[in-house]
This record gives C-alpha cells, structure tokens and sequence, in this order.
C-alpha cells in the first residue's frame, strides 16, 4: 500500500509533491480494488478498461454532439451499472479523475499527516488553489475564500453586512432555504424589514423576457432595501435571472448584493466580475463534481470592509490577549476574502477534490461542458414539448436557461413520476415541491454523466408514462 501512495519516508519535498500527484489506481491497483468491492460499483469490465489516472486520456473541448466522446467522458463516472444520474442540481458524482485524486490525499493525511500537510496540503497549495479558482470564476484570488458549501456562504454574507433596525433585506420567493433561512434569522433578531420578489407568477414559466424579472425587482426594493438575495439560476425552475442588470440596478440605489450561485459553477462559464455582483456563494459539489462539502464565497474586493467575518476566527484586528500583534500566520487570511474561511480544521481531501474539479473542469473546458449541457437540455425540452399532456418551463432563449429542464405531466404527481422512472427505467429525476407558492415540477439536470441515448431513454419513459 505504502508504494502506491504518499510515502513519508521520502522527505524532498519536490519528489513528494510528484509521488503525491501519482494516480495511485494506474499503478497497482490497490484502491481500485477497493473500488471494485462495493457491490455494482466500478465493476465492469468496461469501467475497468476507462479507469483514468491521466487527464490526458480524457477528450479535449469535444464538440456538444460528439456522441463518441462525451460517452468516453460519461464512462469515467463510477456510476453504478445502468444507473441513468440526473441530479446534478442536487449532487454531482465525481469522475473517477476527481475521485482518484480525493482517495490518494485522504490516504496521504491518514498515513503521515505532518508530511502530508507540510509537503503536499500546505499554504503554497491553498494559495495555488485559491488562484485557480479565482481564474475559473473570473475574479482576484483575494475575492475568494475556500467554503464547505453555498449555505455557509449565504449565511457568511447575511451576516457580514453591519444592518440597523428598520434596514430591509429582499429575496424572491423562488430562493432556496439555503439563503433565504439565514435571512429570515438575521430579520428576527436584529429588528430589519423583509421584502419578497414575487417570480412565482406564471408568467415566469417559462419566462418571457429577462426584462419581466428585473421589473420585479425594481418593484420590490424600497429606499430601506440595504441587502438583496436572490439566485443566479433557479433551483426550482431552472431559469437564469439577468444578474448583471439586477446587481447594477441594484448598486445604483445603494443596495449590496448577494448571488446564491449553487446552480451555475461547472454547468455554465463563470465570470463573476462581469456579472457585477458584490457576493457569489457556490458550490463544489454539484455541477464541478468535486467531493462532498465543498464550496466557494466571493466577495468583490471594494466591498470587503463592509462584510464583517463575524463567523470566523479571523482576528477582529486584535489577538486573543488584547495585542494588536498578530502571529505571521494570519497574514494569509487578513484583508483579503479568505478572512470568511477560518472555522477550524479543514477536509484536507475535499480540498484536493477541488483542485482536481478544476483541473477536469479546465481540461474538458467550461466552454465545451456548458455547450455539451445546453445541448443535451434542449434535446431533452424539445423531446418533452413534443409529448402530449407535457409542460415544460423553462425557456428556449439561451440567455434564461441552461442545464436544468423543470416539467410536469398532466395528472401524474410528481413524487409518482420520480418513482415511475426510477423503478422502470433506473432514471434518478427528482420533484422540486412548494406548495405555498403554488409550484410543484419534476426537473432533470443535463450533465457530462448524461449521454444523448440516455435522454432518449428519459423521453420513451415520459411518452410512456403521458399515454396512461
Ligand atoms: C439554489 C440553491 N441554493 C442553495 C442550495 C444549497 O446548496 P449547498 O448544499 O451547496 O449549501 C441549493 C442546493 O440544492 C440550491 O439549489
């Protein structure tokens, strides 16, 4: 075991980083046997052929409709045989470059921590990581921070804000709890108002024009508006708001802006300069199919004074025995936004998973991947508006829609529909449900692990399923 993986009796640091970056599964097939022990999982000979310890193998930029290609991509996934994954929107499994990558570094922290941490998982790797993310969402790498998830960025910005009572926070009512229940929090305790944006209406499904949600928003925010939360692409429907004329509508009367971004990082190029906004909570583990708990929060660099890191251990400009001397090693973390990433230790192998996420991401190309997902979305729209008895509402414009697909059919319940694919065709959809604001949809995610055939299999199960 020790050969395949971090050894710590090599102390050049070089060397070790090289050993660490060895893909353990190629070289004699110690985790790739473990692989194989679970039940259905990476057990085909045809999985078995594919396993990638080299990005290298992996297409390049493959056109939307090289069919031949993204199939040699979706069969990198460790996905169990004949499992049809179309959730991303909830959790993306990572492919097996992302998961190798993630399995050798917890094997390197469970065999010498201390080498490990020093050598491989040290400060020089976190800024390194830091940079490339930053590069791949289009910002500085002070404008980001290292976060387990979206929700602990929603609720880092909530908080940060310095608010008085009577100030108004504003979200819409198609926001996920993830950003709106912190919200809800800081109103209660702290005395502020709360303003919702209506975008339940059903001329939002699908939408008209970009132009209907931000007229909702200008209607929802008054002179008290401080904080406005809303998502970059609905989880609920699927639709992409115009965050770059809501922010800018919004910074014109004064009001920061906070972008739940669970949706599009990995699914659409990002670039979060662009879209103008002053935070962006995402995450690593959807649509970048990194591991688990893993997440990113920017914060634009001009507004970073006012978003207190109240929920970390950054010092408040003081240390612990009242000084103002702070130890070298808070250097990395003051004045800049990974002052919002202190909470204790950290998953030092999701963190790795992050970087492979990127370095997958980077390779097939966020270009070619949102092309590939739009692709397969709007095979998957047109197939289903040709079903009778189907509604679909998300839109065909380019500009409001893009890997999520929200449907329904005529008098099936989707909590019904889901377990209808599921138990007939091994098709994992799921129903987004709330009632309240009269919404309830069946809605698939088209990603990477999803092949053309595999969508067509979705539709046949639908017509079937629409016929009675
Ligand atoms: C729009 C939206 N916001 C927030 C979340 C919560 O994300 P996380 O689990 O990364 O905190 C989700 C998860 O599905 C989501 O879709």
């Amino acid at each position: 075991m020790s050969e395949l993986n971090f050894n710590p009796l090599v102390e050049d640091p070089v060397k070790l980083k090289t050993l660490s970056r060895r893909r353990f599964f190629g070289l004699a097939g110690g985790a790739a046997a473990s692989v194989a022990l679970i039940p259905g999982v990476g057990s085909s000979e045809s999985q078995a052929a594919v396993a990638v310890s080299d990005l290298n193998a992996l297409p390049k930029a493959p056109a939307p409709d090289d069919e031949r290609a993204w199939e040699e991509v979706a069969s990198q996934f460790l996905l169990r045989d004949g499992l049809i994954y179309m959730n991303t929107g909830t959790r993306g499994p990572s492919p097996r470059y992302v998961h190798e990558r993630q399995v050798e570094a917890l094997e390197g922290v469970n065999s010498d921590y201390l080498g490990y941490s020093r050598h491989v998982a040290n400060a020089d790797f976190t800024k390194a990581l830091r940079q490339k993310l930053a590069d791949f969402v289009g910002v500085d790498s002070n404008e980001v921070a290292l976060m387990n998830n979206t929700t602990d960025g929603m609720i880092t910005g909530t908080w940060g804000p310095v608010l008085e009572p009577g100030d108004e926070i504003v979200y819409t009512n198609h926001d996920h709890v993830g950003g709106t229940h912190p919200i809800l929090h800081r109103v209660n305790r702290d005395h502020l108002n709360l303003k919702v944006v209506d975008i339940a209406d059903r001329k939002f499904h699908p939408p008209r024009s970009a132009d209907d949600y931000l007229k909702a928003f200008e209607a929802a925010l008054t002179p008290r508006s401080k904080l406005l939360s809303f998502c970059h692409v609905n989880y609920t429907d699927g639709g992409i708001l115009p965050v770059k004329e809501i922010c800018e509508m919004a910074r014109a009367r004064g009001v920061l802006t906070i972008v739940d971004g669970a949706q599009p990082p990995g699914m659409m190029k990002l670039d979060l300069h662009e879209l103008g906004c002053d935070m962006y909570a995402g995450p690593f583990h959807k649509w970048m199919m990194s591991s688990m708990y893993t997440g990113f929060f920017y914060v634009r660099e001009d507004v970073q004074e006012r978003i207190e890191a109240i929920l970390t251990i950054t010092p408040p400009g003081k240390n612990m025995y009242g000084g103002t001397e702070l130890a070298s090693f808070w250097d990395d973390y003051m004045g800049s936004a990974a002052k919002y990433e202190l909470r204790g230790s950290t998953n030092t192998p999701a963190r790795m998973a992050m970087d492979a996420a990127l370095d997958y991401h980077n390779h097939l190309t966020p270009q070619a991947i949102e092309a590939r997902d739009r692709y397969l979305a709007a095979k998957l729209r047109n197939g289903l508006r040709a079903i009778s008895g189907v509604d679909v509402y998300v839109s065909d414009d380019p500009r409001l829609s893009c890997g999520l697909v929200s449907f329904t059919i005529e008098g099936v319940a989707t909590t019904d529909l889901n377990d209808m694919v599921w138990e007939r065709h091994n098709i994992y959809i799921r129903n987004v449900t709330h009632k309240e604001v009269d919404w309830d949809v069946n809605r698939a995610s088209m990603h990477i692990m999803v092949t053309a055939a595999q969508v067509d299999t979705l539709l046949g199960a639908i017509e079937e399923i629409a016929k009675g």
